[in-house]
């Protein structure tokens, strides 16, 4: 049976939840093998892939093409698409559209970065038709505003904030969190606190769920890593060693070998 939205809630009580970014459909059929529930195509795709220094340069056009691509594969996962900076504090209508070309384009959902101030428009979408993943915490799309990525939820303000962004995205129509880098006490205080679940990245082992960016977790990337991330691959290696093993085989005119 394929994922939707309510087996990802009904998760919640069970075990925890699995995902993990993809952004085209040999790592989302591979990942979909693998029995992960979750794929998002990030707009991480614009660090990942494409890059780019922050996902702001990130364009709602790529990121129909990368959710195209991964929705060609008929996979058993819930895939979900990122709403790309720009859009989740403009006119209703211009988020509505970009929303509705992401599901046409085969997402089952669109996350939305931001807590309480979008509260509102993630109801309007909701109740449009639109299935939203929250995003609360680190906010990779405000990295112009917040200098550089940190922990958040240290100071006692900051936690009520985000319990507050969390208690108002539920009461929206959030089907579920993303809980970015958020301090492991107030992440669990989260997750015991709303009825939808926290799936977290880089906020402790006490979230309803995990999701990782798939190059940092295959070790398939160029760049360091955050420090919260585990490898369990180093790719890059094998990758470097074939493209090695090749080079030196088309020049000993080893290859081809009929
Ligand atoms: O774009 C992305 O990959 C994300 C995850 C890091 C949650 O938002």
């Amino acid at each position: 049976m394929n994922t939707n939205i309510q087996t990802i809630q009904s998760l919640k009580s069970v075990r925890p939840i699995v995902a993990t970014t993809v952004y085209d459909s040999v790592m989302a059929q591979l990942a979909d093998q693998s029995g992960i529930d979750l794929l998002l195509v990030g707009d991480s795709v614009g660090t990942t892939i494409l890059g780019f220094e922050t996902t702001i340069n990130v364009t709602l056009e790529m990121m129909l093409h990368h959710t195209s691509a991964v929705s060609r594969v008929q996979t058993k996962a819930l895939i979900v698409s990122d709403l790309p900076y720009g859009y989740s504090h403009d006119a209703f209508e211009h988020i509505f559209e970009a929303c509705r070309k992401l599901i046409q384009a085969g997402a089952s959902a669109v996350k939305i970065e931001g807590g309480s101030s979008i509260a509102p428009t993630i109801k309007r979408l909701v109740d449009s038709g639109i299935p939203v993943l929250g995003h609360i915490g680190l906010l990779p799309q405000q990295i112009k505003n917040l200098g550089k990525y940190r922990k958040f939820g240290k100071t006692e303000a900051e936690a009520k904030a985000l319990m507050q962004d969390a208690t108002a995205l539920e009461d929206a129509g959030c089907f579920a969190l993303i809980g970015e880098m958020i301090s492991e006490t107030v992440a669990k205080e989260i997750s015991e606190m709303v009825k939808i679940p926290l799936i977290g990245i880089g906020s402790g082992v006490h979230c309803d769920g995990q999701i990782l960016v798939s190059n940092d977790l295959l070790g398939l990337t160029t760049k360091a890593v955050p420090s919260f991330v585990h490898s369990f691959s180093n790719l890059s290696e094998n990758v470097i060693q074939s493209f090695q093993e090749y080079k030196n085989a088309v020049i000993e005119r080893k290859y081809p070998n009929e």
